[in-house]
């Protein structure tokens, strides 16, 4: 089977359900907000969250993808950077034991964390990031030999915090021969990013996956436009519209790809599984469409749990649907 390895911000989610707002107001911490907090903050927060009992779920967006293209089989690798911490080895062994090969960065500072409090009669989320030693990661801690082997290279856009590390990345996973992904991550990121992204896209960049906004922030256009536009400056271009579905579109080839059906109730992680399923698709050399629907299969199990991380019977459910998917296409799977 094919080979991956991402490239994220590693961060790991701390959520901790409050018995009262008591804590929101120690820190200023407007209820429903996201804000971004300093070391010091960040670790009296976690502490005090401690006390009432939290729960951890590594994640970051490329860390999610990568660990669903190995749940695949796909042999899959990561690079992030973490703090020497007890944080950083929860990280780190919770990618292991979904298969991953990590290939971990160590920072100065503590281990980046999104810390969310989770409040109130309606479970109103506030969320308090502290990106620590994530942020730290450079271009200068990238080696060749990093980029070695793997077919293919998937990069989280949030990253562009660092233009150089990603240009430096790109260049490595191109001489290493590899087909290069990248997710836009959100508007702002492309919106403060327009011509570094458009030349990375132009450049290096294979599969662009997009949300409608992002792909609205990257051409000016709606995404049956912008689809069109984005499709001319890479391999494939992928764009996501939510419930409504996504579209794909390599060259003259295009296809609307139908959501697959889910009860929602969370849509956290869609994105990311999105793309995992797609690049699995891909990495098997099925048709353009089959890509979309393997994706679109993925991302309808992640929204129906809370959270970015799809659950056991759902993953079965997935890979049996996927497997149908595929026996339909004439092809042959290991799901
Ligand atoms: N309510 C839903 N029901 C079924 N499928 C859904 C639903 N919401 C999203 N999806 C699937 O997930 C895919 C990706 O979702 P979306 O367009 O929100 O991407 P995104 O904005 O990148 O997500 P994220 O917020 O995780 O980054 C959609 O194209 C669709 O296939
Ligand atoms: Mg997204």
């Amino acid at each position: 089977m094919k080979s991956i390895l991402g490239i994220g911000n590693a961060l790991t989610d701390i959520l901790a359900v409050l018995p009262d707002d008591s804590l929101l107001e120690k820190y200023h911490l407007p209820k429903g907000s996201m804000q971004h907090v300093d070391m010091e903050t960040g670790d009296r927060i976690w502490t005090s969250l401690k006390e009432i009992g939290v729960k951890y779920v590594p994640g970051g967006s490329a860390a999610n993808t990568i660990t669903c293209t190995s749940i695949f089989g796909m042999p899959s690798a990561y690079i992030g950077k973490i703090g020497n911490d007890e944080l950083g080895s929860l990280f780190k062994s919770t990618m292991e034991q979904s298969g991953v090969t990590t290939l971990m960065l160590y920072g100065t500072k503590s281990s980046g964390r999104c810390m969310a409090f989770i409040s109130g009669v309606n479970a109103e989320r506030t969320f308090a990031n502290y990106m620590g030693a994530a942020l730290e990661m450079e271009a200068t801690d990238l080696k060749q030999e990093y980029f070695e082997g793997y077919d293919y290279f998937h990069i989280e856009g949030y990253l562009v915090q660092d233009q150089e590390l990603i240009r430096t990345a790109a260049e490595m996973a191109h001489r290493a021969g590899s087909i290069i992904s990248i997710d836009l991550a959100s508007y702002n990121v492309v919106e403060s990013n327009d011509a570094f992204l458009h030349n990375l896209v132009d450049k290096y960049v294979n599969i662009v996956f997009a949300n409608e906004s992002e792909a609205r922030a990257f051409t000016g256009k709606e995404p049956a436009e912008a689809i069109r536009e984005l499709s001319q400056l890479c391999d494939i271009a992928v764009v996501k519209v939510g419930k409504d579905g996504s579209m794909v579109r390599s060259g003259d080839e295009e296809y609307f790809v139908e959501p697959w059906p889910a009860k929602a109730i969370d849509a956290t992680g869609a994105g990311d599984t999105y793309a995992a399923g797609f690049l699995y698709g891909h990495s098997l050399g099925l048709p353009l469409k089959t890509c979309g629907e393997i994706g679109s299969i993925l991302a309808a199990k992640v929204v129906e749990v809370v959270g970015t991380k799809i659950d056991v019977p759902r993953w079965r459910e997935a890979k049996a649907e996927i497997r149908e998917i595929i026996a339909a296409n004439g092809g042959e799977t290991h799901v």
